[in-house]
């Protein structure tokens, strides 16, 4: 009998399997079918450009380094963060012409600022990577509500906003990257928050893709495991410890080359690594149920 029903999942998974692969080849032939007459530009561009928040560190500073390999056509990179001298010394790192936007995704004022640079400048956007993002380790007992709405701002509103002001300079071939994380695919106790947000940005980003399907704007969500060598993991560690360790912690070359690839390809999820492409795969199997006691044993080792 456990066999039996053991042979039917497993073949249900493997059908599951395939017809996912089947939908995402559809669509990756879709966006390479030339424009039609009605999809081209009339109105002269400036310039191409690529905008990269989050580019004062980390992740966002490895892709400003290695956008311009994948596209060729840009003319200047935009670096997004608050902090002046770190977007400096990323620009500086960048073999190409760069701007250094200063800042605060969170801030309407900032933001409107940033809005109005786009709008006078005439650009089209190539891509948009939001990368800026912030986690705390910690729950309702050890953060407070301002930290815990933070990543709330930036994560997810900030992150909507930026796209909405962005589309108005994209067109057919352009992409959107929206860095999640593997933390989207589960609840996750002591992460709850941050968890909470990248699932949110995660399943956004999921149905942005198919909103702009007709308009061929590739949309993808990339979600890494821990990266050990950038500024996230210092600044999510509290005085709750909560997390004992970062176990099998990627590197930011290797998620920034993989995931800048996939998205390049035009894939939805890009899993930049083995370890969260094994989550990713367990995610679709077990139920949260299961999956938030494995992530208690984790956390504790
Ligand atoms: N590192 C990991 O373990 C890991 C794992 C999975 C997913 N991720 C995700 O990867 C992305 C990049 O993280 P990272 O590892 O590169 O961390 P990071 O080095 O801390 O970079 C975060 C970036 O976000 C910017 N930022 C923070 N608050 C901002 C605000 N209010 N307005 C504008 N920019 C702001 C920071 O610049 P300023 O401080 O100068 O503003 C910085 O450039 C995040 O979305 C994170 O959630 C990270």
């Amino acid at each position: 009998m456990f066999a039996v029903v053991a042979g039917i999942a497993g073949r249900l998974f493997i059908i599951a399997l395939l017809t996912g692969a089947a939908v995402v080849g559809l669509e990756l032939l879709w966006y390479r079918i030339p424009k039609r007459k009605q999809d081209r530009i009339n109105t002269p561009v400036k310039k191409n450009i690529a905008v990269i928040t989050g580019a004062s560190s980390g992740l966002g500073r490895m892709y400003a380094c290695l956008v311009y390999e994948k596209l060729k056509d840009l003319d200047e990179i935009w670096l997004v963060a608050r902090r002046e001298d770190k977007l400096v010394e990323t620009a500086g790192l960048v073999s190409g012409t760069t701007r250094c936007i200063c800042c605060d995704l969170t801030d309407e004022e900032d933001m409107s600022a940033f809005g109005k640079v786009l709008k006078d400048e005439n650009v089209r956007i190539r891509i948009l990577i939001n990368c800026a993002g912030k986690g705390l380790i910690g729950d309702h007992g050890s953060l407070s509500d301002k930290e815990q709405t933070g990543m709330t701002e930036l994560n997810c509103i900030a992150a909507v906003k930026t796209v909405d002001m962005c589309l108005s300079y994209m067109h057919s071939g352009d992409r959107i990257v929206n860095v999640c994380s593997t933390a989207g695919f589960q609840p996750l106790h002591k992460l709850g928050v941050y968890a909470a947000t990248k699932s949110f940005l995660l399943k956004y980003t999921r149905s942005l893709r198919m909103e702009l399907l007709p308009k061929k704007i590739m949309v993808t969500a990339v979600c890494p495991y821990w990266i050990k060598d950038t500024e996230f993991i210092p600044a999510a560690v509290t005085k709750d410890r909560g997390v004992k360790r970062f176990l099998f912690a990627s590197d930011v070359y290797s998620v920034g080359k993989l995931s800048l690839t996939g998205a390049m390809i035009g894939f939805p999820v890009v899993t930049p690594g083995i370890i969260c492409t094994i989550h990713r795969f367990f995610s679709k199997l077990l139920s949260d149920t299961v999956l938030v006691y494995l992530w208690e044993g984790i956390r504790r080792i």
